[in-house]
């Protein structure tokens, strides 16, 4: 294919947006408080304490966002439910979301858990503890039961690296606990959660995880940094992959951690519960590479991963390792824009798992408020070239869900941080689309992005 020639995607090809339910609900008094609210609450913890109370109000809203996408003309929606809400009342607010979105045409992608942990289950131990995932298997088993017969495609857990290592290890995301072994644990209770809850859902269903793996790459190629890279891959990717796809642990990921822990809680017969029911497809959340190298003996490391500051890594057992910005140009998070790392993940789980279809879960940018964004575009469009260069390569990518659909509460960075092709005033609640959502309407409805 020349430059300037239309790039066409397979007929079929899923069109879709995605939110969360803490990230623009709202309407907190109509669920139980989420670790989320506490973590909130405490100073310093979230950007001006902004909070999850309102957010895009989307509770109240829902009608009118629905037409909205539909406008857009998007073929799915991604979103996720409410643990929180269901325990306080019930499904109902699901069952009519999905029924509007059946209605006008629109796919439902569920998610059963995008980080809202109801808080007393946290004040019981939250992931660290095994209870947890099994009281996951339960709500699923609930969600499942008022939804099954209306959702085909669904997603248990939205990036479990973050629950664990951002909110057990490094402390920037709720519950803001710093311990890197207890992260571990978190990071096996949530790969048990998905298989126990995966077990629950409808025998006819699609099910998946989002995962965010990393695309990691070596500074260089001396073997230091590719040991470097060996390290992160295991605790950012293989920890999933190993027993998701693999039968279990890693060796290596064993090995690195062992003098944190002897990974006791994992249970003979885990394996088996986690990978129970094969995935139908495995989600790929994706917005920027790492770059890591070693780092020279007793050095201080760079801490520039992405994932907020902290003086607690989000890595257990990689103190050795430094990460590097690389240079170009970067979104508003200050994430490098490179869409050759979502052509290499893509790559890579075609190679590791032959035949399981893939979904793009999340890929987008944060940029300014404008109602015009360029930037956002040009960001769309070259990673939107790289999933259909995989595809042209062989790799079975069935959609893609941009990341997000409006502006919403983007957890430690509050409202500051807008990634929306729909832009709100959060003052008024109105919601404006961007030239970005006018842009990607046409891609959806035409299945074809425009010559550049
Ligand atoms: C992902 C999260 C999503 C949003 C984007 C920017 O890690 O899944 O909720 O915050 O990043």
């Amino acid at each position: 294919m020349s430059a300037g020639e239309p790039v066409v995607f397979p007929p079929g090809f899923l069109w879709g947006a995605a939110t969360a339910a803490h990230q623009i609900e709202g309407a907190a008094a109509e669920r139980l408080p989420s670790v989320w609210d506490t973590f909130a609450a405490v100073p310093g913890k979230v950007l001006g304490g902004d909070t999850g109370e309102v957010a895009a109000d989307h509770f109240h809203r829902w009608r009118e966002d629905v037409r909205l996408m539909a406008e857009l003309g998007l073929g799915s929606y991604r979103f996720s439910v409410s643990w929180p809400r269901v325990l306080a009342v019930g499904t109902g607010f699901y069952e009519r979301l999905v029924d509007a979105l059946l209605e006008a045409g629109i796919v439902p992608c569920l998610t059963l858990y995008h980080w809202d942990l109801p808080q007393h289950l946290e004040d019981r131990g939250g992931w660290p503890e095994r209870e947890t995932a099994y009281a996951f298997a339960e709500y699923a088993a609930t969600v499942a039961g008022a939804l099954g017969d209306r959702v085909r495609l669904w997603t248990t857990l939205n990036e479990p690296w973050c629950s664990a290592f951002l909110g057990y290890a490094s402390g920037v995301h709720a519950p803001g606990r710093t311990s890197p072994a207890d992260s571990l644990r978190a990071a096996h209770h949530l790969n048990l959660a998905h298989g126990l809850a995966a077990a629950e859902l409808p025998a006819g269903a699609r099910v998946g995880i989002a995962l965010n793996p990393s695309a990691v790459r070596p500074l260089t190629e001396s073997a230091a940094d590719l040991d470097a890279a060996r390290r992160i891959d295991a605790l950012a990717n293989r920890v999933f992959t190993g027993p998701l796809l693999h039968g279990g642990y890693p060796a290596d990921l064993l090995a690195d951690t062992a003098a944190l822990t002897d990974w006791s809680f994992v249970r003979p017969g885990d394996e088996g519960l986690i990978a129970g029911r094969p995935l139908d497809f495995l989600g790929v959340n994706y917005y920027t590479p790492a770059v890591v190298s070693a780092l020279p003996e007793g050095a201080e490391g760079p801490r520039a991963d992405g994932h907020g500051a902290s003086a607690h890594s989000p890595w257990p057992a990689a103190d050795g390792v430094a990460f590097h910005q690389p240079p170009g140009e970067r979104t508003a998070m200050g994430w490098s824009i490179d869409p050759t790392g979502l052509y290499d993940l893509l790559e890579r789980f075609a190679a590791e798992a032959p035949g399981l279809p893939l979904m793009v879960t999340e890929n987008g940018a944060a940029f300014g408020p404008e109602l015009e964004d360029p930037e956002r575009i040009a960001y769309l469009r070259s990673h939107l070239a790289a999933v259909h260069r995989a595809i042209a390569a062989g790799v079975p990518v069935e959609g893609y869900y941009l990341w997000s659909l409006m502006d919403n509460y983007e957890w430690s960075y509050g409202y500051s941080k807008r990634f929306g092709i729909v832009h709100v005033d959060y003052g008024t609640q109105v919601r404006t689309p961007r030239a970005s959502a006018h842009w990607y309407a046409r891609v959806a409805r035409g299945g074809v992005l425009p010559p550049v």
